[in-house]
């Protein structure tokens, strides 16, 4: 598989089967990640990574946290709060198309909970990743952290295995950090889901477009 290729097959996926992903194959992985770029070599990322019993607690004690009614309190301002213009527009889209996929409806909230709840489920999937950035860092350095996610997910891609970024998994950071998950001084900036996609599941037939390429890049001469 060439790179381009694995860009092209990266899609989200919602829907796991609980068959876990050889450990061997975890470390080679995130050992290969490490070569991601980042401004002056910082590396500022740092990632724990919960299989086996360790990702069942963590799910456990996150469910409770959401049922107990608790805010979220993620350690950066959340990137999809108040969007106007076309980033609404995309944002409204992409929440059409998800819930859409499921027959869920604008107004039934009920449904929509349950199904944004699985995102602290892992989506069923085996392993979850935290990926963390120290807290006195800003945006800047967060595109280090957007590249190690873009270069881990696409190594996922290689090997076969499907994989969800979410920025859910900042909101709560307190269960995390009770089994020894972030270092001191370190924030949450998003995590990752990641096994062998339920090819059943319906959740996984959602697509989502992109703009085209002239309203993104624009070629000057
Ligand atoms: C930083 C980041 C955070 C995301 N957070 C979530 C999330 O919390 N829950 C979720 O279901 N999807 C999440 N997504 C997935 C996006 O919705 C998805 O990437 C986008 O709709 C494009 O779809 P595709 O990845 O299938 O191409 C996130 C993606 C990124 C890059």
């Amino acid at each position: 598989m060439n790179v381009s290729e694995a860009v092209a097959q990266r899609r989200t996926i919602r829907g796991f089967r609980p068959d876990p992903v050889d450990p061997k194959l975890i470390r080679q992985i995130f050992s290969r990640a490490q070569q991601a770029p980042s401004n002056c070599n910082t590396q500022p990322w740092h990632m724990t990574v919960v299989s086996g019993q360790a990702r069942q607690q963590l799910e456990q004690s996150l469910m409770q946290e959401i049922m107990s009614g608790k805010p979220p309190s993620p350690a950066f301002t959340p990137g999809d709060h108040n969007l106007q213009g076309i980033y609404r527009e995309r944002q409204v889209d992409c929440a059409v198309r998800y819930y859409g996929v499921m027959g869920i409806g604008r107004e039934d909230k009920q449904a929509r909970n349950e199904l944004m709840a699985k995102n602290w489920q892992f989506f069923g999937a085996p392993h979850a990743g935290f990926l963390c950035m120290p807290l006195d860092m800003g945006p800047v350095n967060a595109i280090d952290i957007g590249i190690y996610l873009q270069t881990l997910m696409l190594l996922f891609v290689e090997h076969g295995i499907d994989s969800c970024p979410q920025g859910a998994l900042a909101f709560f950071p307190d269960p995390v950090r009770e089994i020894g998950g972030i270092p001191e001084g370190m924030g949450i900036v998003c995590g990752i889901s990641f096994g062998y996609a339920d090819e059943e599941a319906l959740i996984n037939t959602v697509r989502m477009p992109r703009d085209e390429l002239n309203r993104a890049v624009e070629f000057v001469e």
